[in-house]
């Protein structure tokens, strides 16, 4: 059974807060990913942090026990009829307005709490989307069907960039269930 960090404090950022949080997530990543910071992919997390911030409908939620970010999760809505799941779903669904999951990450330390939870759907309760989104590396089994039992379903698989992991495009129905 999970058991909830109680001083858990999420708080929502948006484009504009880009500059003020910057270092947070730059922080947070640098933990997260202590073990595979000479993989030339993850190096590349600057550029994808201002790529993601600079986006008019960026959505953070950082999450702090006490004053330490624990974590957090960020995306921004998807452009029409440049939605991950596009070419995958078939027929389109018919309601299709979609929120792109760019993030989520834990600090170690705080991982198994079930802080990751409550900061992916603190992010997607505030989102008046049709369907989230995210990409998962294939090679990371345990990923995916940690977002499975979060209702994702694997739509197919994409590796955006020639540098990138190949990642399954999981597709969740938004509201998510309670
Ligand atoms: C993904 C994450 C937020 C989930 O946090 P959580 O709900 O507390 O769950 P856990 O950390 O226990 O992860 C669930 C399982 O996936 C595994 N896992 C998590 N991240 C992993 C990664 N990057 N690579 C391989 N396996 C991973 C864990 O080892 C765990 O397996 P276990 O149950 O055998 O111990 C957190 O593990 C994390 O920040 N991971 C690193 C960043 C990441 O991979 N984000 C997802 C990008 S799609």
């Amino acid at each position: 059974m999970e058991t909830y960090v109680t001083t858990l404090h999420v708080r929502t950022y948006s484009h504009d807060d880009a500059a003020d949080i910057r270092q947070t997530l730059l922080d947070v990543h640098a933990d997260a990913y202590a073990d595979r910071l000479d993989d030339a992919f993850v190096q590349k997390f600057p550029w994808f942090v201002d790529h993601w911030s600079s986006h008019p409908q960026f959505s953070c939620v950082i999450g702090y026990d006490g004053a330490e970010p624990v974590g957090y999760a960020y995306g921004a809505a998807a452009n029409p009829g440049r939605e991950w799941w596009r070419g995958h779903l078939e027929p389109a669904p018919a309601k299709d307005r979609t929120f792109h999951l760019s993030e989520l990450m834990v600090r170690p330390k705080w991982r198994k709490t079930g802080a990751a939870e409550r900061l992916h759907r603190a992010l997607l309760d505030t989102r008046d989307h049709d369907l989230a989104v995210l990409l998962v590396d294939v090679t990371h089994p345990k990923v995916q069907a940690l977002y499975e039992s979060w209702t994702y379903r694997k739509a197919g698989e994409r590796q955006p960039f020639p540098d990138s992991p190949l990642y399954a495009v999981m597709v969740a129905t938004l509201p998510l269930a309670d």
